[in-house]
């Protein structure tokens, strides 16, 4: 076995090598239990110490030193050229083999306008094949090596999981029978104006159409665009502090920031789960992050509460597709590990921006401390962060809530220090120098990531 794929107990910073005899991972109702080949799945152990078994695999096209808390995590990046050169290569090695080798397990939409892109990008992507096929022949690209043999580098425990993650649905009719149950059970619709509910029902109908029954892809295209319009207040807000008009937002930036982090690791999640393998997603989310920052930029100089109004909208729907997607699968999602970045994240020992963002009980009730020991558990944490966002935009639409959230912030950072400093001595994490001597014990789960997000990328 690859020397890649070795098991690892990993607890938040600290890392040691062990070896597991075989057992069931998790035998839950509803699917089949997965029980471990070699061990190679990798082990966490939470705060109160209990050993959780991680997804065996990352599934993401950028894996490994692209995930968080893994190889490379906290380096400086190299100069934007260097950075583009080597974008620009991989990502145009993907695009040859996207459309020369297209991926054969392609589900197939059933909305008829996605029926009918898909037929136009199959031809599209034909037409281009030809081009790369011409343009190798004349010498102009270089040979193109077919994708890499998955089975390989598949273990069972990775091509299991792999197959219970497209067995996951989620139709556009589910997100509007929730949308609909949500909105008769508050009485009606909130209000908005017709140039905020515009752009937010292009947005729905664009992820719905494209992404009928993708739903992992579906929620990476969200994830990726719905962290941009914290950037974009954050950006305003420290214009203002820059130049000197406005400077009473600090507490704002500090929750737009804790709010953007919560939606990065909902994205990482996302990659872990595969959903960025498509070179077209990437192209589609990444491009039309860009465009959305900004519009959004736009909003917020124009009119802060209109921003915020329409982020409103845009949370409470994430918070309804996750909902929509947790009743159909939830039988599945408690069969399937949770990955290793949702466990790092959800189960973090400085959990300072965790909580910061948790703006409705800050300061009034306990923290809170989600559960983290399945699929299950991830996507409930998730819908539930975004309701947790939902709170906040309704709070920064009402001054004086969020002159209450600014005043809380004080209490709130006080009890975390005193629970901090309440933490058994093994549960504090150890000096930087000590995180530094362990960090090349993290590097085989890293490269294990890397040799699934090749096999990953060679999929498409
Ligand atoms: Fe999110
Ligand atoms: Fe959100």
């Amino acid at each position: 076995m690859s020397a890649m794929l070795r098991h690892r107990v990993t607890s938040g910073s600290t890392l040691c090598a062990g070896r597991r005899s075989k057992r069931v991972i998790r035998p839950r109702a509803g699917a089949a239990p997965i029980v471990p080949g070699n061990g190679e799945c990798p082990l966490f152990v939470d705060r109160e110490g209990k050993v959780i078994p991680a997804m065996c695999a990352d599934y993401g096209f950028r894996s490994g030193a692209g995930r968080l808390y893994q190889e490379g995590y906290g380096e400086v990046p190299k100069d934007v050229w260097q950075l583009a050169k080597d974008n620009y290569r991989h990502e145009l090695e993907q695009l040859r083999r996207a459309v020369r080798y297209p991926p054969t397990d392609v589900r197939q939409p059933e909305h008829p306008v996605a029926k009918a892109l898909h037929a136009a990008g199959a031809a599209l992507g034909s037409g281009f094949a030809s081009l790369d096929r011409a343009l190798e022949e004349a010498r102009v690209l270089s040979p193109l090596q077919p994708p890499p043999v998955l089975s390989a580098l598949e273990t069972r425990e990775f091509k299991e999981i792999r197959s219970r993650l497209d067995a996951l649905r989620l139709t556009a009719d589910d997100v509007v029978a929730e949308e609909e149950r949500r909105i008769a059970a508050a009485g009606g619709d909130m209000a908005s104006p017709v140039w905020v509910k515009a752009p937010f029902y292009a947005l729905c109908w664009l992820l719905d159409v494209m992404y009928d029954n993708k739903p992992i892809e579906k929620f990476w295209v969200l994830e990726t665009v719905a962290r941009i319009p914290y950037f974009a207040y954050i950006s305003i807000l420290h214009l203002y502090e820059s130049l000197g008009f406005w400077r009473a937002g600090a507490e704002l930036r500090k929750i737009h920031f804790a709010e953007e982090w919560n939606e990065m690791h909902h994205l990482q999640i996302m990659e872990s789960l595969g959903g960025d393998r498509a070179w077209f997603d990437r192209f589609v989310a990444e491009h039309a992050a860009v465009f959305y920052y900004w519009v959004l930029i736009l909003f917020y100089l124009v009119s802060p509460r209109m921003a915020y109004n329409f982020m409103q909208r845009v949370e409470l729907h994430a918070a309804d597709t996750y909902s929509a997607f947790l009743k159909r699968n939830s039988a599945m999602l408690e069969s399937i590990p949770p990955p290793m970045v949702a466990l790092q994240y959800y189960y973090s020992e400085d959990l300072y921006l965790f909580d910061e963002f948790q703006t409705s009980t800050r300061g009034q009730a306990p923290p809170r401390r989600p559960r983290c020991e399945s699929l299950l558990d991830v996507f409930t944490n998730i819908r539930d962060d975004e309701l947790e966002h939902v709170k906040t935009m309704v709070a920064c639409q009402n001054s004086t809530i969020a002159k209450h959230i600014a005043a809380s912030a004080s209490a709130a950072s006080a009890s975390a220090s005193a629970a901090s400093a309440a933490l058994p001595p093994a549960l504090v994490p150890p000096p930087a120098a000590q995180q530094a001597e362990e960090a090349p014990a993290a590097s085989a789960a890293g490269a294990a990531a890397t040799a699934a997000a090749a096999a990953a990328a060679g999929a498409e």
